[in-house]
């Protein structure tokens, strides 16, 4: 029998057209949620969302195509889900990406655009929705960092503070829902296998291809702590030793350890 506290939900997953959105998607299916996927390439959701159906025939999927690095997007996506008739309960603010290269070569408008969507999107949608979840007296929301979060990463200089205030983000709101019944995790996942390299325009350094995770482990570790509640988790036993040393080596070492991780 399907326990999961998942079952029956309603869960929006950002960012599910590749990688771990997909994988947040298939797997909260898999413990009965319905879901809504959204990212800008339509075909890739509607493929997802017809894998997902087959698999999981008892689950709802709903598309919704955009492109959340818009300013008004967020405001947009709600819109069309009230439209629905369909509320969100669990919400994986999963969409991002990173610009690899020195801070004043990347180009601004790919930076701005990464910003506008690492931060203000998901700023904005856990406003948004966590009001619903609140009148409800249930909810569950995820937040995707990174290990990028735990010290400064050259080379992912604004990408690396951008997953540092997600983290201190999703932390602290976390503290501000206590008592509502709506809890608010932070997962940051390490290297993992997905498009996020190429996107961000970086070959595999020897660090990163010997640390890769899977993309279904990653998620089924943030999908654990989004179900218990819990604040902040770290997939991976060498990303958790990772992200623990910072606090022993000071920020200043451990950006030079990061730059030789990243070349
Ligand atoms: N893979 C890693 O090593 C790693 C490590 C730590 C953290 N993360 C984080 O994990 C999350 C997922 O990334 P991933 O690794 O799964 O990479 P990915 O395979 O490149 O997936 C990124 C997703 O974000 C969507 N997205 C990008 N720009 C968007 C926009 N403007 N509007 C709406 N959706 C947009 C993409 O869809 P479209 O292109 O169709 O819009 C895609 O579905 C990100 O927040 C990333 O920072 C990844």
């Amino acid at each position: 029998m399907n326990n999961s506290i998942f079952k029956g939900r309603t869960a929006l997953v950002t960012g599910a057209s590749s990688g771990l959105g997909s994988d947040f998607a298939r797997q909260l299916a898999k413990e009965g949620a319905n879901l809504i996927i959204t990212a800008r390439r339509a075909d890739a959701l509607e493929a997802l969302a017809s894998e997902i159906l087959a698999g999981s025939p008892g689950v709802r999927v709903d598309v919704i195509a955009l492109d959340l690095g818009q300013p008004d997007s967020v405001d947009a996506l709600a819109k069309t889900i009230a439209d629905k008739g369909l509320v969100v309960d669990v919400l994986v603010n999963n969409a991002g990406y990173g610009s690899f290269g020195p801070f004043d070569r990347i180009p601004w408008e790919k930076e701005y655009a990464m910003l506008q969507l690492d931060i203000v999107a998901l700023v904005k949608a856990t406003r948004v929705f966590a009001e619903g979840m609140k009148e409800r007296g249930w909810g569950r929301i995820l937040q995707v960092a990174s290990i990028a979060a735990f010290q400064p990463t050259p080379l992912y200089a604004s990408y690396g503070a951008a997953k540092a205030f997600v983290l201190n983000y999703g932390i602290a709101v976390n503290r501000e829902l206590r008592g509502t019944g709506v809890t608010c995790s932070v997962l940051s996942p390490g290297v993992t296998a997905t498009g996020f390299l190429k996107v961000a325009g970086q070959t595999p350094t020897p660090y990163q291809r010997s640390s890769m995770m899977a993309s279904p482990a990653v998620v089924k570790v943030g999908l654990r702590a989004l179900a218990r509640g819990k604040k902040a988790v770290v997939p991976g036993f060498g990303n958790r030793v990772a992200a623990v040393m910072t606090r022993f080596i000071g920020r200043g070492t451990a950006a030079v350890l990061a730059e030789a991780a990243m070349r």
